[in-house]
């Protein structure tokens, strides 16, 4: 899968990519980043890509003109590829919809806006509009990483374990149970006998128990469309 990132800050991409999971699916050749400048695609001696706003106010808007060169500049190829542009303002991303963008797109484009917000006339170009949460950020920097991030965690042989992004939480609807590893006791906190026991039956039964139990304290909204078994744990938590 191919992502391929507008932003005035091509470092922040650069550095977050190399490491861990993401690091090793480029080296392995499953994925390809490839980060351009906004400002390379200026046509202003001054590399600029921000103005006053029509019709006043605070701040700056970046203005079109950047953005619409380089994604004619992507296009030339004429491959086909999904232009995102993040903001606070579009579809909210999750983990449905990293799974969606993982098995429909080859390629992705992430454009990154800035200041107070980007000419509204860059929508024209664009296939989707999303956000990542209901939270203002200086920039779409952190937002396409995310993205990218998340939609790797899920292509096959991206992870070691291929099981693991399978048990990661939102997976199956609902938060994940707890992890321990050695020591068994630090400072008197021990590891719950249950996973000391070798019983794959009883560990994967208390395992089931605390991620609906962690569900229902802090995200009690996912609960829904529960399987007869699922509902019959949760009542025996209430
Ligand atoms: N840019 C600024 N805030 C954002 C958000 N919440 N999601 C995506 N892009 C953003």
């Amino acid at each position: 899968m191919k992502f391929e990132v507008l932003t005035i800050f091509p470092e922040i991409i650069e550095c977050y990519i190399k490491h861990g999971v993401l690091g090793k699916a480029l080296n392995k050749g499953i994925v390809e980043v490839k980060v351009y400048n906004l400002r390379d695609f200026t046509s202003d001696k001054h590399k600029k890509v921000d103005d006053y706003p029509y019709g006043g106010g605070a701040g700056m808007v970046m203005q079109i003109e950047p953005f619409y060169n380089a994604i004619m500049h992507l296009k030339a190829d004429e491959k086909p590829r999904k232009l995102v542009l993040l903001s606070p303002q579009g579809r909210k991303f999750t983990q449905k919809l990293a799974q969606k963008f993982m098995e429909e797109s080859k390629a992705m484009v992430l454009i990154c806006g800035r200041y107070e917000g980007i000419d509204e006339r860059v929508k024209a170009f664009v296939d989707e509009e999303v956000s990542i949460g209901d939270y203002v950020l200086s920039g779409g920097e952190l937002a396409a990483l995310v993205i990218i991030d998340s939609v790797v965690r899920l292509i096959p042989g991206a992870l070691g374990d291929e099981l693991s992004a399978v048990e990661d939480s939102f997976m199956k609807g609902f938060l994940d149970y707890p992890h321990y590893t050695r020591p068994e006791d630090f400072k008197g906190m021990k590891v719950p006998e249950v996973l000391l026991s070798g019983d794959h039956k009883k560990i994967a039964l208390w395992r089931k128990r605390q991620a609906l139990k962690n569900t229902l304290k802090n995200r009690p909204d996912l609960l829904k469309n529960l399987s007869p078994e699922d509902m019959r744990i949760l009542k025996e938590l209430c």
